[in-house]
Protein backbone atom coordinates (compact mmCIF):
# COMPACT_ATOMS: atom_id res chain seq x y z
CA UNK A 1 0.00 0.00 0.00
CA UNK A 2 2.81 2.58 -1.57
CA UNK A 3 -0.02 4.85 -2.45
CA UNK A 4 -1.52 6.06 0.89
CA UNK A 5 -1.02 9.36 0.31
CA UNK A 6 -2.64 9.72 -2.61
CA UNK A 7 -5.79 7.50 -1.52
CA UNK A 8 -6.44 5.31 1.53
CA UNK A 9 -7.42 2.12 1.60
CA UNK A 10 -11.07 1.26 2.70
CA UNK A 11 -13.73 -1.06 2.82
CA UNK A 12 -16.00 -1.34 -0.24
CA UNK A 13 -19.28 -2.01 0.77
CA UNK A 14 -21.50 -1.51 4.01
CA UNK A 15 -21.98 -5.29 4.97
CA UNK A 16 -17.89 -5.57 4.50
CA UNK A 17 -17.79 -2.87 7.37
CA UNK A 18 -19.99 -4.63 9.32
CA UNK A 19 -17.85 -8.40 8.60
CA UNK A 20 -14.58 -6.89 9.05
CA UNK A 21 -15.96 -5.39 12.76
CA UNK A 22 -17.77 -7.92 13.52
CA UNK A 23 -14.94 -10.36 12.46
CA UNK A 24 -12.46 -8.48 14.72
CA UNK A 25 -15.10 -8.68 17.39
CA UNK A 26 -15.93 -12.35 17.08
CA UNK A 27 -13.27 -14.82 18.08
CA UNK A 28 -11.32 -16.60 20.75
CA UNK A 29 -12.85 -14.20 23.13
CA UNK A 30 -16.54 -15.54 22.69
CA UNK A 31 -16.34 -19.10 21.97
CA UNK A 32 -12.58 -19.85 24.58
CA UNK A 33 -12.34 -17.10 26.68
CA UNK A 34 -15.84 -16.35 27.38
CA UNK A 35 -16.84 -19.48 29.38
CA UNK A 36 -13.70 -19.38 31.14
CA UNK A 37 -14.61 -16.38 32.83
CA UNK A 38 -17.95 -17.15 32.79
CA UNK A 39 -16.94 -20.90 34.65
CA UNK A 40 -14.78 -18.56 37.52
CA UNK A 41 -16.86 -16.02 38.00
CA UNK A 42 -19.68 -17.30 39.13
CA UNK A 43 -22.03 -18.38 36.22
CA UNK A 44 -24.68 -16.79 35.58
CA UNK A 45 -24.16 -14.07 37.95
CA UNK A 46 -21.46 -13.15 35.66
CA UNK A 47 -23.47 -13.37 32.30
CA UNK A 48 -25.81 -10.87 34.05
CA UNK A 49 -23.31 -8.74 34.48
CA UNK A 50 -21.69 -9.04 31.14
CA UNK A 51 -25.16 -8.48 29.32
CA UNK A 52 -25.62 -5.00 31.08
CA UNK A 53 -21.88 -3.94 30.25
CA UNK A 54 -22.62 -4.93 26.68
CA UNK A 55 -25.49 -3.21 26.57
CA UNK A 56 -24.99 -0.06 27.91
CA UNK A 57 -21.03 0.36 27.58
CA UNK A 58 -20.66 -1.70 24.54
CA UNK A 59 -22.77 0.81 21.72
CA UNK A 60 -21.23 4.03 23.51
CA UNK A 61 -17.70 3.14 23.34
CA UNK A 62 -17.98 1.45 20.40
CA UNK A 63 -19.69 4.40 18.27
CA UNK A 64 -17.00 6.74 20.45
CA UNK A 65 -14.38 4.59 18.60
CA UNK A 66 -15.77 4.51 15.02
CA UNK A 67 -16.83 8.33 15.17
CA UNK A 68 -13.12 9.41 16.29
CA UNK A 69 -11.88 6.82 13.45
CA UNK A 70 -14.31 8.39 10.59
CA UNK A 71 -13.86 11.78 11.59
CA UNK A 72 -9.79 12.18 11.45
CA UNK A 73 -9.44 9.28 8.93
CA UNK A 74 -6.46 8.37 10.88
CA UNK A 75 -4.77 5.74 12.96
CA UNK A 76 -5.02 4.91 16.68
CA UNK A 77 -2.38 7.84 16.95
CA UNK A 78 -2.71 9.98 14.54
CA UNK A 79 -6.88 10.66 15.12
CA UNK A 80 -5.86 12.16 18.69
CA UNK A 81 -3.47 14.29 16.80
CA UNK A 82 -5.23 15.48 14.34
CA UNK A 83 -8.44 16.64 16.73
CA UNK A 84 -6.50 17.86 19.97
CA UNK A 85 -2.83 18.98 18.06
CA UNK A 86 -0.50 19.37 20.96
CA UNK A 87 -1.89 17.67 23.50
CA UNK A 88 -1.31 14.69 25.82
CA UNK A 89 -4.77 12.56 23.98
CA UNK A 90 -2.38 11.24 21.31
CA UNK A 91 -1.03 9.15 24.83
CA UNK A 92 -4.44 6.62 24.23
CA UNK A 93 -3.18 5.99 20.84
CA UNK A 94 -0.06 4.72 22.08
CA UNK A 95 -1.45 2.94 24.89
CA UNK A 96 -3.93 0.92 22.78
CA UNK A 97 -0.40 0.41 20.39
CA UNK A 98 0.75 -1.06 22.93
CA UNK A 99 -1.90 -2.73 24.14
CA UNK A 100 -3.00 -4.51 20.94
CA UNK A 101 1.15 -5.89 20.90
CA UNK A 102 0.32 -7.35 24.48
CA UNK A 103 -2.53 -8.96 23.39
CA UNK A 104 -1.64 -10.27 19.93
CA UNK A 105 1.35 -11.79 22.05
CA UNK A 106 -0.55 -13.91 23.96
CA UNK A 107 -3.43 -14.29 22.00
CA UNK A 108 -1.52 -16.24 19.23
CA UNK A 109 -0.86 -18.79 21.64
CA UNK A 110 -4.21 -19.76 21.82
CA UNK A 111 -4.37 -19.27 17.97
CA UNK A 112 -1.95 -21.98 17.36
CA UNK A 113 -3.51 -24.62 19.42
CA UNK A 114 -6.63 -23.93 17.21
CA UNK A 115 -3.99 -25.37 14.32
CA UNK A 116 -2.89 -28.23 16.25
CA UNK A 117 -6.34 -29.29 17.17
CA UNK A 118 -7.41 -29.17 13.32
CA UNK A 119 -4.40 -31.56 12.89
CA UNK A 120 -5.82 -33.98 16.09
CA UNK A 121 -9.05 -33.38 14.62
CA UNK A 122 -8.23 -34.58 10.39
CA UNK A 123 -5.90 -37.61 12.14
CA UNK A 124 -9.25 -38.55 14.01
CA UNK A 125 -6.92 -38.40 17.35
CA UNK A 126 -10.26 -38.18 19.82
CA UNK A 127 -12.20 -40.64 18.44
CA UNK A 128 -13.25 -43.25 20.98
CA UNK A 129 -11.01 -41.59 23.61
CA UNK A 130 -12.42 -41.00 27.61
CA UNK A 131 -11.88 -37.42 29.34
CA UNK A 132 -9.29 -38.74 31.07
CA UNK A 133 -7.44 -38.96 28.07
CA UNK A 134 -8.43 -35.78 25.78
CA UNK A 135 -7.32 -33.77 29.22
CA UNK A 136 -4.05 -35.79 29.55
CA UNK A 137 -3.62 -35.16 25.38
CA UNK A 138 -4.13 -31.40 26.32
CA UNK A 139 -1.96 -30.93 29.39
CA UNK A 140 0.60 -32.94 27.33
CA UNK A 141 0.78 -30.17 24.43
CA UNK A 142 1.08 -27.66 26.94
CA UNK A 143 4.18 -29.20 28.22
CA UNK A 144 5.80 -29.23 24.55
CA UNK A 145 6.57 -25.65 24.70
CA UNK A 146 8.25 -25.54 21.36
CA UNK A 147 5.73 -27.30 19.68
CA UNK A 148 3.30 -24.39 20.87
CA UNK A 149 5.94 -21.91 19.25
CA UNK A 150 5.77 -23.59 16.11
CA UNK A 151 2.12 -23.24 15.95
CA UNK A 152 1.92 -19.78 17.12
CA UNK A 153 4.48 -19.04 14.37
CA UNK A 154 2.51 -19.82 11.99
CA UNK A 155 -0.19 -18.41 13.09
CA UNK A 156 1.31 -15.12 13.34
CA UNK A 157 2.80 -15.27 9.75
CA UNK A 158 -0.58 -16.29 8.28
CA UNK A 159 -1.72 -12.59 9.98
CA UNK A 160 1.09 -11.29 8.86
CA UNK A 161 0.27 -12.33 5.17
CA UNK A 162 -3.41 -10.93 5.43
CA UNK A 163 -2.26 -7.46 6.82
CA UNK A 164 0.36 -7.44 4.34
CA UNK A 165 -2.13 -8.07 1.60
CA UNK A 166 -4.02 -4.49 2.61
CA UNK A 167 -7.45 -4.07 4.25
CA UNK A 168 -10.09 -4.47 1.45
CA UNK A 169 -9.02 -7.64 -0.66
CA UNK A 170 -7.76 -8.89 2.73
CA UNK A 171 -9.48 -8.61 5.50
CA UNK A 172 -13.10 -7.66 3.99
CA UNK A 173 -12.97 -11.31 1.80
CA UNK A 174 -12.48 -13.48 4.09
CA UNK A 175 -14.65 -12.13 6.86
CA UNK A 176 -17.85 -11.79 5.21
CA UNK A 177 -17.98 -15.63 3.94
CA UNK A 178 -16.80 -17.30 7.54
CA UNK A 179 -18.73 -15.77 10.38
CA UNK A 180 -21.75 -16.93 9.39
CA UNK A 181 -21.26 -20.58 8.74
CA UNK A 182 -19.58 -20.24 12.44
CA UNK A 183 -23.02 -19.21 14.04
CA UNK A 184 -24.53 -22.10 12.30
CA UNK A 185 -21.83 -24.84 13.53
CA UNK A 186 -22.60 -23.51 16.85
CA UNK A 187 -26.24 -23.56 16.39
CA UNK A 188 -25.32 -27.90 15.55
CA UNK A 189 -23.62 -28.15 18.36
CA UNK A 190 -25.38 -26.39 20.66
CA UNK A 191 -28.79 -28.58 20.31
CA UNK A 192 -26.54 -31.40 20.70
CA UNK A 193 -25.10 -30.50 24.11
CA UNK A 194 -28.20 -29.73 25.51
CA UNK A 195 -30.04 -32.91 24.44
CA UNK A 196 -27.26 -34.94 26.38
CA UNK A 197 -27.98 -36.69 29.63
CA UNK A 198 -27.46 -33.86 32.97
CA UNK A 199 -27.57 -30.96 30.32
CA UNK A 200 -30.34 -29.12 32.69
CA UNK A 201 -27.54 -28.08 35.24
CA UNK A 202 -25.52 -26.56 32.97
CA UNK A 203 -28.21 -24.45 31.45
CA UNK A 204 -29.23 -23.53 35.24
CA UNK A 205 -25.83 -22.55 35.83
CA UNK A 206 -25.81 -20.43 32.64
CA UNK A 207 -28.98 -18.81 33.31
CA UNK A 208 -29.55 -18.88 37.52
CA UNK A 209 -28.08 -16.22 38.89
CA UNK A 210 -26.96 -16.81 42.14
CA UNK A 211 -27.05 -12.80 43.41
CA UNK A 212 -24.65 -13.09 45.76
CA UNK A 213 -22.03 -14.25 43.74
CA UNK A 214 -21.42 -10.55 42.36
CA UNK A 215 -18.21 -9.38 44.18
CA UNK A 216 -15.57 -6.45 42.56
CA UNK A 217 -13.79 -8.94 41.15
CA UNK A 218 -16.63 -10.51 38.98
CA UNK A 219 -17.49 -7.14 38.38
CA UNK A 220 -13.63 -6.48 36.67
CA UNK A 221 -13.92 -9.32 35.17
CA UNK A 222 -16.88 -9.02 33.19
CA UNK A 223 -15.90 -5.02 32.47
CA UNK A 224 -12.83 -6.83 31.08
CA UNK A 225 -14.65 -9.61 28.66
CA UNK A 226 -17.18 -7.07 27.52
CA UNK A 227 -14.41 -4.47 25.94
CA UNK A 228 -12.31 -7.71 24.76
CA UNK A 229 -14.98 -9.87 23.20
CA UNK A 230 -16.25 -6.49 21.17
CA UNK A 231 -11.78 -5.48 20.41
CA UNK A 232 -12.52 -1.93 22.51
CA UNK A 233 -9.94 0.42 24.11
CA UNK A 234 -7.35 0.08 22.12
CA UNK A 235 -8.28 1.67 18.99
CA UNK A 236 -9.18 -1.49 16.74
CA UNK A 237 -12.07 0.34 15.96
CA UNK A 238 -10.88 3.67 15.29
CA UNK A 239 -8.25 2.03 12.77
CA UNK A 240 -11.58 0.49 11.37
CA UNK A 241 -13.59 3.65 11.38
CA UNK A 242 -11.31 5.48 9.18
CA UNK A 243 -11.61 2.87 6.31
CA UNK A 244 -15.62 3.33 6.39
CA UNK A 245 -17.13 5.20 4.06
CA UNK A 246 -19.00 8.43 4.99
CA UNK A 247 -21.96 7.97 3.70
CA UNK A 248 -22.46 4.62 6.26
CA UNK A 249 -24.37 4.54 9.23
CA UNK A 250 -21.72 4.04 12.38
CA UNK A 251 -24.62 3.90 14.65
CA UNK A 252 -26.49 0.92 13.09
CA UNK A 253 -23.01 -0.59 11.85
CA UNK A 254 -22.56 -0.64 16.11
CA UNK A 255 -25.24 -2.10 17.12
CA UNK A 256 -25.24 -5.18 14.72
CA UNK A 257 -21.41 -5.92 15.81
CA UNK A 258 -22.64 -5.79 19.22
CA UNK A 259 -25.29 -7.97 18.86
CA UNK A 260 -23.91 -10.63 16.97
CA UNK A 261 -21.14 -11.06 19.09
CA UNK A 262 -22.89 -11.20 21.83
CA UNK A 263 -25.26 -14.15 20.15
CA UNK A 264 -21.80 -15.79 19.50
CA UNK A 265 -20.97 -15.65 23.25
CA UNK A 266 -24.14 -16.74 24.38
CA UNK A 267 -24.71 -19.52 22.07
CA UNK A 268 -20.82 -20.50 23.11
CA UNK A 269 -21.86 -21.09 26.78
CA UNK A 270 -25.14 -22.96 25.52
CA UNK A 271 -22.84 -25.32 23.69
CA UNK A 272 -19.88 -25.29 26.91
CA UNK A 273 -21.48 -25.65 30.19
CA UNK A 274 -24.55 -28.33 29.31
CA UNK A 275 -22.20 -30.43 27.79
CA UNK A 276 -19.52 -29.66 30.23
CA UNK A 277 -21.55 -30.31 33.04
CA UNK A 278 -22.54 -33.72 31.24
CA UNK A 279 -19.02 -34.75 31.60
CA UNK A 280 -18.32 -33.93 34.48
CA UNK A 281 -16.03 -31.41 33.41
CA UNK A 282 -15.66 -28.75 36.00
CA UNK A 283 -16.86 -25.11 35.40
CA UNK A 284 -13.83 -23.58 36.41
CA UNK A 285 -11.65 -25.91 34.39
CA UNK A 286 -10.46 -22.87 32.40
CA UNK A 287 -8.40 -23.43 29.96
CA UNK A 288 -8.93 -26.73 29.18
CA UNK A 289 -12.86 -26.30 29.56
CA UNK A 290 -13.32 -25.49 25.68
CA UNK A 291 -10.81 -27.69 24.33
CA UNK A 292 -11.68 -30.88 26.16
CA UNK A 293 -15.32 -30.41 25.89
CA UNK A 294 -15.85 -29.41 22.38
CA UNK A 295 -14.27 -32.64 20.83
CA UNK A 296 -16.16 -34.79 23.63
CA UNK A 297 -19.31 -33.43 22.37
CA UNK A 298 -18.35 -34.49 18.76
CA UNK A 299 -17.37 -37.97 20.20
CA UNK A 300 -21.40 -38.48 20.86
CA UNK A 301 -22.26 -36.84 17.65
CA UNK A 302 -23.18 -38.41 14.07
CA UNK A 303 -20.62 -37.40 11.47
CA UNK A 304 -18.59 -35.85 14.16
CA UNK A 305 -15.52 -36.65 12.82
CA UNK A 306 -16.82 -33.55 9.75
CA UNK A 307 -18.10 -31.37 12.16
CA UNK A 308 -15.05 -31.49 14.17
CA UNK A 309 -12.81 -30.24 11.23
CA UNK A 310 -14.97 -28.07 10.03
CA UNK A 311 -15.53 -26.71 13.91
CA UNK A 312 -11.79 -26.27 14.63
CA UNK A 313 -11.49 -24.89 11.07
CA UNK A 314 -13.73 -21.81 11.65
CA UNK A 315 -12.63 -21.13 15.32
CA UNK A 316 -9.10 -20.80 13.46
CA UNK A 317 -10.67 -18.11 11.02
CA UNK A 318 -12.54 -16.84 13.56
CA UNK A 319 -9.19 -15.99 15.46
CA UNK A 320 -7.41 -14.83 12.28
CA UNK A 321 -9.93 -11.92 11.89
CA UNK A 322 -9.50 -10.91 15.02
CA UNK A 323 -5.61 -11.04 14.90
CA UNK A 324 -6.08 -9.39 11.52
CA UNK A 325 -7.23 -6.31 13.42
CA UNK A 326 -4.77 -6.29 16.35
CA UNK A 327 -1.90 -6.33 13.63
CA UNK A 328 -3.86 -3.61 11.73
CA UNK A 329 -3.34 -1.42 14.47
CA UNK A 330 0.16 -1.31 14.96
CA UNK A 331 0.75 -1.37 11.44
CA UNK A 332 -2.01 1.49 10.73
CA UNK A 333 0.08 3.35 13.22
CA UNK A 334 3.34 2.34 12.34
CA UNK A 335 3.43 3.00 8.51
CA UNK A 336 1.05 5.94 8.42
CA UNK A 337 2.73 7.93 11.27
CA UNK A 338 6.40 6.89 10.84
CA UNK A 339 6.31 6.55 7.35
CA UNK A 340 7.59 3.30 7.11
CA UNK A 341 6.29 0.76 3.89
CA UNK A 342 3.36 -1.17 5.09
CA UNK A 343 4.94 -4.14 4.18
CA UNK A 344 8.17 -3.84 6.04
CA UNK A 345 6.00 -2.44 9.49
CA UNK A 346 3.92 -5.72 8.93
CA UNK A 347 7.12 -7.89 8.86
CA UNK A 348 8.95 -6.11 12.13
CA UNK A 349 5.27 -5.96 14.06
CA UNK A 350 4.99 -9.68 13.28
CA UNK A 351 8.78 -10.67 13.88
CA UNK A 352 8.09 -8.50 17.51
CA UNK A 353 4.61 -10.17 18.60
CA UNK A 354 6.45 -13.61 17.91
CA UNK A 355 9.25 -12.90 20.38
CA UNK A 356 7.30 -11.66 23.21
CA UNK A 357 4.34 -13.97 22.24
CA UNK A 358 6.75 -17.03 22.77
CA UNK A 359 7.19 -16.26 26.28
CA UNK A 360 3.53 -16.42 26.62
CA UNK A 361 3.65 -19.79 25.28
CA UNK A 362 6.66 -21.33 26.86
CA UNK A 363 4.95 -19.90 30.20
CA UNK A 364 2.23 -22.59 29.87
CA UNK A 365 4.63 -25.17 30.57
CA UNK A 366 4.66 -27.28 33.87
CA UNK A 367 7.36 -25.75 36.42
CA UNK A 368 8.18 -22.97 33.71
CA UNK A 369 10.45 -20.06 34.92
CA UNK A 370 8.21 -17.55 33.00
CA UNK A 371 6.09 -16.35 35.37
CA UNK A 372 5.54 -12.96 37.28
CA UNK A 373 4.37 -12.16 40.44
CA UNK A 374 3.13 -15.26 40.80
CA UNK A 375 1.16 -15.48 37.50
CA UNK A 376 2.23 -17.42 34.30
CA UNK A 377 3.29 -14.51 31.77
CA UNK A 378 0.16 -15.51 29.57
CA UNK A 379 -1.94 -14.58 32.36
CA UNK A 380 -0.19 -11.76 33.50
CA UNK A 381 -0.24 -10.29 29.69
CA UNK A 382 -3.96 -11.49 29.88
CA UNK A 383 -4.70 -9.39 33.08
CA UNK A 384 -2.80 -6.24 32.18
CA UNK A 385 -4.16 -5.59 28.73
CA UNK A 386 -7.85 -6.88 29.26
CA UNK A 387 -8.56 -6.05 33.16
CA UNK A 388 -6.71 -2.83 32.81
CA UNK A 389 -5.24 -1.48 29.82
CA UNK A 390 -8.47 -1.88 27.85
CA UNK A 391 -11.05 -0.70 30.46
CA UNK A 392 -8.53 2.88 30.86
CA UNK A 393 -8.31 2.75 26.99
CA UNK A 394 -12.03 2.60 26.69
CA UNK A 395 -12.75 5.58 29.57
CA UNK A 396 -10.10 7.87 27.88
CA UNK A 397 -11.99 7.15 24.58
CA UNK A 398 -15.37 8.57 25.79
CA UNK A 399 -13.64 11.33 28.05
CA UNK A 400 -12.35 12.62 25.01
CA UNK A 401 -15.23 12.16 23.16
CA UNK A 402 -18.22 13.65 25.67
CA UNK A 403 -15.56 16.53 26.82
CA UNK A 404 -13.12 17.18 23.84
CA UNK A 405 -14.55 16.61 20.97
CA UNK A 406 -17.98 17.63 22.10
CA UNK A 407 -21.50 16.99 21.08
CA UNK A 408 -21.44 19.35 17.52
CA UNK A 409 -18.63 16.92 15.73
CA UNK A 410 -20.08 14.18 17.38
CA UNK A 411 -23.22 14.38 15.89
CA UNK A 412 -22.14 15.40 12.74
CA UNK A 413 -19.98 12.56 12.63
CA UNK A 414 -22.24 9.95 13.88
CA UNK A 415 -25.81 11.71 11.65
CA UNK A 416 -23.64 11.81 8.48
CA UNK A 417 -23.36 15.33 8.88
CA UNK A 418 -26.93 15.88 8.63
CA UNK A 419 -27.82 13.48 6.62
CA UNK A 420 -28.95 10.94 8.65
CA UNK A 421 -31.78 11.15 11.84
CA UNK A 422 -29.60 8.95 14.28
CA UNK A 423 -32.43 9.66 16.68
CA UNK A 424 -30.56 7.71 19.11
CA UNK A 425 -27.39 10.22 19.27
CA UNK A 426 -28.70 12.41 22.35
CA UNK A 427 -29.16 9.35 24.61
CA UNK A 428 -25.88 7.63 23.65
CA UNK A 429 -24.05 11.11 23.68
CA UNK A 430 -25.21 11.31 27.19
CA UNK A 431 -23.97 8.02 28.08
CA UNK A 432 -20.92 8.85 26.55
CA UNK A 433 -20.28 12.13 28.51
CA UNK A 434 -21.70 11.06 32.06
CA UNK A 435 -22.34 7.41 32.80
CA UNK A 436 -19.64 5.19 30.72
CA UNK A 437 -16.92 6.98 32.00
CA UNK A 438 -18.48 7.39 35.89
CA UNK A 439 -19.05 3.26 35.33
CA UNK A 440 -15.87 2.49 34.20
CA UNK A 441 -14.16 4.31 36.88
CA UNK A 442 -16.03 2.91 39.73
CA UNK A 443 -15.37 -0.51 38.75
CA UNK A 444 -11.61 -0.21 37.94
CA UNK A 445 -11.76 1.18 41.74
CA UNK A 446 -13.92 -1.51 43.25
CA UNK A 447 -12.03 -4.21 41.49
CA UNK A 448 -8.38 -2.74 41.93
CA UNK A 449 -8.90 -2.66 45.90
CA UNK A 450 -10.16 -6.40 46.15
N1 LIG B 1 -12.41 -9.33 20.28
C1 LIG B 1 -11.58 -10.41 19.90
C2 LIG B 1 -12.14 -11.68 20.48
O1 LIG B 1 -13.13 -11.66 21.14
C3 LIG B 1 -10.14 -10.20 20.28
C4 LIG B 1 -9.64 -8.88 19.84
C5 LIG B 1 -9.38 -8.50 18.58
C6 LIG B 1 -9.44 -7.75 20.64
N2 LIG B 1 -8.99 -7.19 18.55
C7 LIG B 1 -9.03 -6.72 19.81
C8 LIG B 1 -9.58 -7.54 21.99
C9 LIG B 1 -8.79 -5.46 20.32
C10 LIG B 1 -9.34 -6.29 22.50
C11 LIG B 1 -8.96 -5.24 21.68
O2 LIG B 1 -11.62 -12.73 20.28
Amino acid sequence: MTEIKKKRDGFGSKIGIIAAAAGSAIGLGNIYRFPCELGNNGGAAFLLVYLVVVIFLGVPVMLSELAIGRRSQSNAVGAFKKLAPKSAWPLVGYLGVLCGFIIFAFYSTVSGWTLEYIVKAVTNSFRGKDLATIEQDFADFHNMGWRNVMWQAVFIFLTGFVVFKGVQDGIEKYAKILMPLLFVILVVLGIRSVTLPGAGEGLSFLFKPDFSKITGKVLINALGQGFFSLSLGMGVLITYGSYIKKSDNLTSTAFSVVIADTLIALLAGIVIFPAAFSFGINPKAGMGLVFNTIPMIFNQMAGGYFFCIIFFVLLAIAALTSTISLLEVVVAYVSEQLHIKRQWATIVACAISLLVGAFASLSLMENTPFTICGKTMFDAMDFISSNVMLPLGGMLIVIFVGWKMGKSQFFAEVANEGALKAPMKAIIYFIIRYLAPLAIAVVFVTGLIK
